[in-house]
């Protein structure tokens, strides 16, 4: 079903959970602002992630530690507004959910402010308080663990987390505690292919995959990855696009267009009635540089 289709309905928590019941596969992507969340509705996916990784994709900070609040709720509102069928999850920044209070403030914000139907939280053990606190308020949560972004200055630098005994061990024990405080869906990202499709099938809720192979039940991936918008593409991703390229290729041909005085042409120009310009200027018709109708945008086209 495409987000086109008449009498859409916002997909719910629940509707997720049937998908994941009846053995879909979810697939799930980042979005940030109104006209890709549009296209990503209506391509069908079915659960959007308003993601902090908007910090370095669209803001050009270096880190997701950056972010604030009220730029997530920024973003959020406008992927809302594009879309009319998934089910959006806004992305809790930094520091924003530290006790379960801020959780349940913060949660609470992206859902009357932004108007996202879940939100996210990184962490596993460490945040089943707050993820409790916020399905309690009913605001309904997708858990993150593996590569949690927003240790990075913890952790020291990007890489793939549980290869080791005791990795492995711990990602099992958080996986079993974000599902035990009630999450309805849980990131796997960075994981070893073999111990994420373990962890799936221990649990009773979807995991959803980056860069943790095709035994999850749901993959998600960052859009400007998918579309080939970075200057690089991580090694989990598939471009299925080359936006960077399009759209440079389109950029460098609108310059040489104004440069060299092809654009705008005749089609891209608004005419007047010459008359009306004679009078205004003071000249005769025979003054006039010319008399003959020009081919232009009709004049009662609405701009
Ligand atoms: O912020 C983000 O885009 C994410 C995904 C990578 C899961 O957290």
């Amino acid at each position: 079903m495409s987000a086109s289709t008449e009498n859409v309905r916002r997909l719910s928590v629940v509707d997720i959970a049937k998908l994941y019941a009846d053995g879909q596969r979810i697939a799930t992507i980042t979005a940030y602002d109104f006209p890709t969340a549009s296209l990503v509705d209506e391509a069908g996916i079915p659960l959007i992630l308003v993601g902090d990784s908007l910090a370095q994709v669209l803001l050009g900070y270096d880190t997701t530690v950056r972010v604030t609040m009220e730029e997530m709720l920024h973003h959020t509102k406008a992927v809302v507004r594009g879309t009319k069928r998934a089910l959006i999850v806004g992305d809790m920044p930094f520091l924003s959910y530290n006790t379960p209070d801020e959780a349940v403030h913060n949660g609470g914000r992206f859902l009357r402010e932004g108007g996202a139907q879940a939100v996210k939280v990184e962490g596993g053990v460490r945040s089943a308080r707050v993820i409790e606190a916020l399905v309690k308020a009913g605001i309904p949560v997708m858990g993150h663990i593996g590569l949690t972004p927003q240790a990075i200055n913890t952790i020291g630098k990007v890489r793939v987390q549980g290869k080791s005994k005791d990795q492995a061990r711990s990602l099992l024990a958080d996986a079993l505690a974000v599902q035990e405080a009630g999450a309805f869906a849980i990131v796997l990202e960075l994981v070893p292919g073999q111990l994420a499709e373990a962890i799936t099938k221990r649990l009773r809720i979807p995991t959803i995959g980056i860069g943790a192979g095709a035994g999850c039940s749901g993959q998600i991936q960052v859009i400007t990855d998918t579309l080939g918008w970075g200057d690089w593409t991580p090694k989990h991703a598939r471009k299925y696009a080359d936006l960077h390229g399009t759209i440079l290729a389109a950029i460098q041909s609108y310059r040489a267009d104004v440069e060299n005085g092809s654009f705008p042409g005749d089609a891209e120009t608004v005419l007047m009635d010459p008359e009306v310009l004679d009078e205004v200027l003071g000249r005769s018709a025979d003054d006039s540089p010319s008399r003959e109708p020009i081919a232009g945008i009709p004049l009662d086209r609405d701009l």
